[in-house]
């Protein structure tokens, strides 16, 4: 037992300290001019910390400090565009001294006000990025574990010539859709099946996706003039892209992506960071 915690700290330590040197060994890269926004406005409601998701703790850090972590450890930006509560002190500090440790070279960090929804988040970030930028790729700064290399993945297809990409997993439950029940039904119970989804065609879609700068704008600039409903249906960004009729190609993501959103999901990256698993993790 004592043999056991030893170790599982020492992999949390290392793991912590990897990614660390990672950001003061950052180097120009040489993909196009590649920008990343994280979005970090949201306000954390159904993780119920009483504080904005990103600041919360995670392994003795922040939330967003994992995920900014991550984003320099894979090289893949020119530029982070991180998008934060308006009104908030707190995260711009915690960013302006992770910026102080990245060496000349490294990708220049900017902070924009978030909007009252992710997607007006991303907006904000889309208006703040550098001329000459290229490629982006959109992360949720609640998906802090991310490993690297899935970063390296959307940009790599990116470079291969795709407008839009997302990192995605098989879905392990068999997935149906429901409607509510009504008549003499709804007494036995409120939804009924309506159908099976052929569960090898369905993918659960993570971040970062990553577009072709010009279509992610465009795809924004259409999506600012739909009505309350159709943007609560808004989900992600390559849905907007989808619907200008541009392919989306689908790369694999990784178990560690997942979105720290509720009190269980952040016991499972604890888990992560802390549990026997250790440095295989990172390999994504
Ligand atoms: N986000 C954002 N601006 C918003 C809403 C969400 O930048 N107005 C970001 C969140 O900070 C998060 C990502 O979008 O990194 C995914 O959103 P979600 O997991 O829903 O986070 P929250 O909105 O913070 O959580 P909740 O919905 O439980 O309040
Ligand atoms: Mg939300």
């Amino acid at each position: 037992m004592v043999r056991k915690r030893r170790r599982v700290s020492f992999c949390h330590k290392s793991l912590l300290m990897a990614r660390s040197t990672l950001v003061t060994m950052s180097i120009p890269s040489k993909r196009a001019v590649t920008a990343v926004i994280v979005v970090a406005a949201g306000s954390g409601e159904r993780l119920g910390y009483g504080m904005p998701k990103a600041q919360v703790p995670l392994g003795g850090e922040t939330i967003l400090m994992h995920a900014l972590r991550g984003v320099v450890a894979s090289d893949v930006a020119r530029q982070i565009c991180v998008a934060v509560p308006r009104g908030d002190t707190t995260l711009r500090e915690l960013i302006a001294d992770f910026t102080v440790d990245l060496v000349d070279g490294g990708p220049e960090v900017t902070v924009v006000d978030g909007g009252s929804s992710r997607a007006d988040s991303v907006r904000a970030a889309l208006a703040a990025l550098e001329d000459g930028t290229e490629f982006v790729l959109v992360h949720d700064a609640a998906r802090a574990l991310t490993p690297e290399r899935v970063f390296q993945r959307v940009a790599d297809a990116l470079s291969s010539g795709a407008k839009a990409v997302i990192p995605a997993m098989p879905v392990v439950d068999t997935i149906k859709t429901v409607a509510e029940t009504d008549g003499p039904d709804a007494s036995i119970a409120p939804e009924v099946v309506t159908g099976t989804a052929p569960r090898e065609q369905l993918r659960a879609v993570q971040t970062p996706q990553g577009f072709e700068l010009a279509t992610l704008r465009r795809a924004h600039q259409a999506a600012g003039l739909f009505d309350d409903k159709q943007a609560a249906a808004v989900t992600d960004d390559a849905m907007l892209v989808e619907l200008l009729g541009v392919p989306v190609h689908a790369v694999r993501g990784a178990s560690q992506s997942l979105k720290i959103t509720t009190p269980l999901d952040l016991i499972i990256a604890e888990g992560l960071l802390e549990g026997p698993l250790g440095i295989r993790w990172v390999e994504g």
